[in-house]
């Protein structure tokens, strides 16, 4: 059976890595018998790739909250149609790097725009689809960007517009997360990003085992 898992966080809460190392893991374990996509928000596709340069553009100051969440359900609406949606229809496991959930944490917590606006952007963005389990990677904000930024000055990973507003405001995001956790426990699983990389991987990975153990 097919299914749907996305990876949620704070700036520099090492969702990337996760997300690669239960990718490895499933596609080793599929050994080619099971497709595994991993994907990522904004972007995923070509169209989105585009858009995801115009949102993070450092020097897109003016860019109002109204027009920001609808280029991140832009990047989302094509997402979904054109791989998503037809992944999980061949019978596919699909992890995202972000989802839905992100524009309710950033633009709903963050932004402060009106959250019933935003189920309805997003309900028209992705016809309904919803992750069957969201990881959530837990971090303290200030250290998720001190994290994110020395990355950046070495090398790895990117700074962008998002990373470079204020700690209220991200402090709002983190608030924000929490909440919807808690509010659906089933679908949530929450990690406190600061253990090692490995224990992370495995509380995952046993997590991701119990959604389907029949493959
Ligand atoms: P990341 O790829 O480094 O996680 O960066 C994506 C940024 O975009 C991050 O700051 C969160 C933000 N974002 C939103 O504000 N709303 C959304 O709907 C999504 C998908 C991402």
């Amino acid at each position: 059976m097919a299914f749907f898992v996305t990876f949620e966080g704070p700036e520099g809460s090492g969702k990337t890595t996760q997300i690669q190392l239960l990718y490895q893991y499933l596609q080793n374990k599929g050994r080619q018998s099971r497709e595994v996509i991993c994907t990522r928000e904004p972007g995923g596709t070509p169209i989105g790739e585009q858009i995801r340069a115009v949102l993070h553009d450092l020097g897109n100051t003016a860019m109002l909250p109204e027009a920001e969440v609808l280029l991140y359900s832009a990047s989302r609406a094509q997402h979904v149609g054109e791989v998503v949606r037809p992944a999980l229809e061949r019978g596919a496991i699909v992890l995202s790097d972000r989802y839905a959930e992100s524009t309710i944490a950033y633009q709903g917590y963050g932004r402060g725009l009106d959250r019933r606006a935003l189920e309805m952007i997003t309900e028209f963005a992705t016809g309904g689809l919803r992750p069957d389990l969201i990881i959530y990677l837990d971090l303290d904000v200030q250290a998720g960007l001190r994290r994110k930024h020395r990355d950046q000055q070495e090398g790895r990973g990117e700074w962008t517009r998002m990373d470079q507003q204020d700690l209220a405001f991200h402090r709002r995001v983190r608030d924000g997360y929490l909440q919807m956790a808690r509010q659906d426990p089933e679908r949530w699983l929450v990690i406190d990003a600061t253990q090692p990389i490995e224990t992370i991987h495995t509380t995952i990975r046993e997590r991701v085992e119990a959604l389907h153990t029949s493959w």
